[in-house]
């Protein structure tokens, strides 16, 4: 990323201008910092194989709030690498939890046993009963509102804190943008902290967000290609080379065989996906599959495939998950870096807001 004009270097006297935006900025996102114990109200989310400690402790100490991907994790592995990341920090961070887990109470109890602060629930609505245990446990819990109605489903269910996801982001997405669910949830829902994610490459898209209600944002991409992430160094190149239109949403070939959107690079994988469809199909038509084979058989194709992309480095024939962000990252940054550069040009927008104030 290119550095912004108009910053101040760390060794000349503080811009009175700026330290009076960062206070500005700072008011805006108390209810997310202040909610997640962070200096800025910046998430790292969670990501499959990406979000461990390296990555999730980076972010905290950054001063940001870092997010464990359990995944498929078992309850074994995850305390072993919330015990791992808190070795690496002594700021809050939170635990991404996935709805569907089999074992999805006993990975609640590892968080709680380990003082975890919040745990973070993906891939579905989650039940009454998971919400109540993590709050009587102490902590709070964070869920993903994919629509209005959803979001105050979920606030009557006692969560206490709300992620809208836009279709820009990278991995399992929703139908709509943040654009649009900004405008559908921001305003209406005031009694808890919401944060926004997808698509966020910017601080000064950041402030836009901030100023219509959000107490923060979540960014995925951006992370995911810094130093500090483990993931290999193709996948990184594959982020630095890629643009915003690279990053595709898995295509779904008969409605009849529905298929999770995935936003991520389109690549070799993605055609023999295709391929794959077509073939499934061709055999359910010709009476070789049922029709829950031919599902099945459907949903196996991207199975293991992020860790081929992330761990293997197979960029070609793995997942290679990504948000429409992607267009924006052009080096590979320290997570420190990026949380600077972003909370830059957040300050950046609020001077120039005060500019256009003060003209006017
Ligand atoms: C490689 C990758 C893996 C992801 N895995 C998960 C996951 O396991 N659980 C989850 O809740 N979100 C997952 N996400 C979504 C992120 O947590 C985050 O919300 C998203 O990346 C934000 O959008 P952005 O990518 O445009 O910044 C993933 C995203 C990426 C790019």
């Amino acid at each position: 990323m290119q550095p912004d004009m108009n910053q101040t270097s760390p060794s000349s006297t503080p811009d009175p201008r700026r330290v009076a935006a960062r206070a500005r900025l700072d008011r805006l996102w108390s209810a997310g910092t202040s909610f997640l114990g962070s200096e800025v109200a910046l998430l790292g989310g969670a990501m499959s194989w990406i979000s461990e400690r390296h990555l999730v402790s980076a972010i905290s100490n950054a001063g940001g709030f870092g997010v464990l991907a359990c995944g498929a994790m078992e309850p074994d592995r995850l305390a072993e690498e919330i015990a791992a990341t808190q070795a690496r920090t002594t700021r809050p961070f939170g635990v991404n939890l996935i709805t569907m887990h089999p074992r999805l109470d006993d990975l609640v109890k590892v968080c709680l046993d380990a003082g975890v602060g919040h745990v973070v629930l993906a891939g579905g609505i989650p039940s009454g009963p998971v919400i109540r245990a993590i709050k009587d446990g102490g902590a709070k819990v964070v869920a993903f509102a994919p629509a209005y109605v959803l979001a105050k489903r979920l606030v009557r269910m006692g969560v206490d804190a709300l992620v809208i996801e836009g279709s820009e982001a990278g991995g399992h997405v929703g139908p709509v943008s943040l654009t649009v669910l900004a405008q559908e949830v921001l305003p209406f829902i005031r009694d808890i902290p919401v944060f926004v994610a997808g698509g966020l490459g910017r601080g000064d898209a950041i402030v836009s967000y901030l100023e219509q209600g959000a107490a923060g944002a979540q960014l995925g991409t951006r992370f995911a290609a810094s130093t500090d992430s483990i993931a290999h160094e193709r996948f990184k190149k594959a982020f630095i080379r890629a643009n915003a239109r690279d990053a595709v949403t898995s295509v779904q070939l008969d409605e009849r065989f529905p298929v999770i959107p995935v936003r991520g690079l389109f690549n070799e994988g993605s055609r023999r996906f295709l391929a794959h469809q077509a073939e499934t199909l061709r055999r359910f038509q010709s009476g070789e599959l049922t029709k829950e084979q031919a599902q099945l058989d459907i949903e196996h194709f991207w199975a293991g495939s992020l860790r081929r992309a992330v761990i293997d480095g197979d960029v070609e024939n793995g997942s290679v998950m990504a948000g429409q962000s992607v267009g924006m990252i052009t080096s590979e940054q320290s997570v420190r870096d990026i949380i600077d550069e972003l909370v830059d040009q957040a300050l950046d927008a609020l001077i120039r807001q005060e500019d256009r104030m003060r003209r006017e």
